[in-house]
């Protein structure tokens, strides 16, 4: 595994949750991109949330697998993210873009990311949150 965050969750949790983004990949709908992403969320009570990217004729308003799953999870009353596992095509796996980075910040700051390539499963990536987005913007108040 590379990267440079001490694992927080098993290997077995870990697998289980790539396997989650996997499958949710599935229902991708990226018909102008074709590239398919999934995303899988695990709370600290160990539920897993999934999600991947939809995309539209305009393109604009397409929405990233890592957003569709952290939306859903947020809907559905979920908090305490530990880690979210994304899985595309991708040599290395796929990095989650800046959009995704900063709502990551905001709602699952404590998160480990970990990433893989579809085809290649069990060689994963780690990342924390603040490695991807040092100095998020968080707070619109004023000091
Ligand atoms: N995409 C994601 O789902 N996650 C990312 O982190 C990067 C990009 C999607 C959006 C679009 O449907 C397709 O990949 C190509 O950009």
């Amino acid at each position: 595994m590379a990267g440079k965050n001490n694992a927080t969750i098993s290997a077995q949790k870990l697998a289980r949750l790539i396997h989650a983004a996997a499958k949710a990949r599935e229902r991708a709908v990226a018909p102008y991109s074709q590239f398919r992403v999934g995303a899988a969320l695990l709370t600290k009570s160990g539920q897993v949330i999934t999600g991947a990217n939809v995309e539209s004729a305009s393109y604009g308003l397409t929405c990233c697998a890592e957003r569709v799953a952290l939306f859903s999870a947020l809907t559905s009353g979920k908090r305490d993210f530990t880690a979210v596992a994304v899985v595309a095509r991708a040599s290395g796996g796929p990095m989650p873009c800046g959009a995704c980075r900063q709502l990551l910040a905001e709602y699952a700051s404590d998160a480990k990311v970990f990433v893989a390539d579809s085809r290649r499963l069990k060689a994963v990536k780690q990342f924390s949150v603040r490695e991807l987005l040092p100095g998020a913007f968080l707070d619109f108040r004023p000091a």
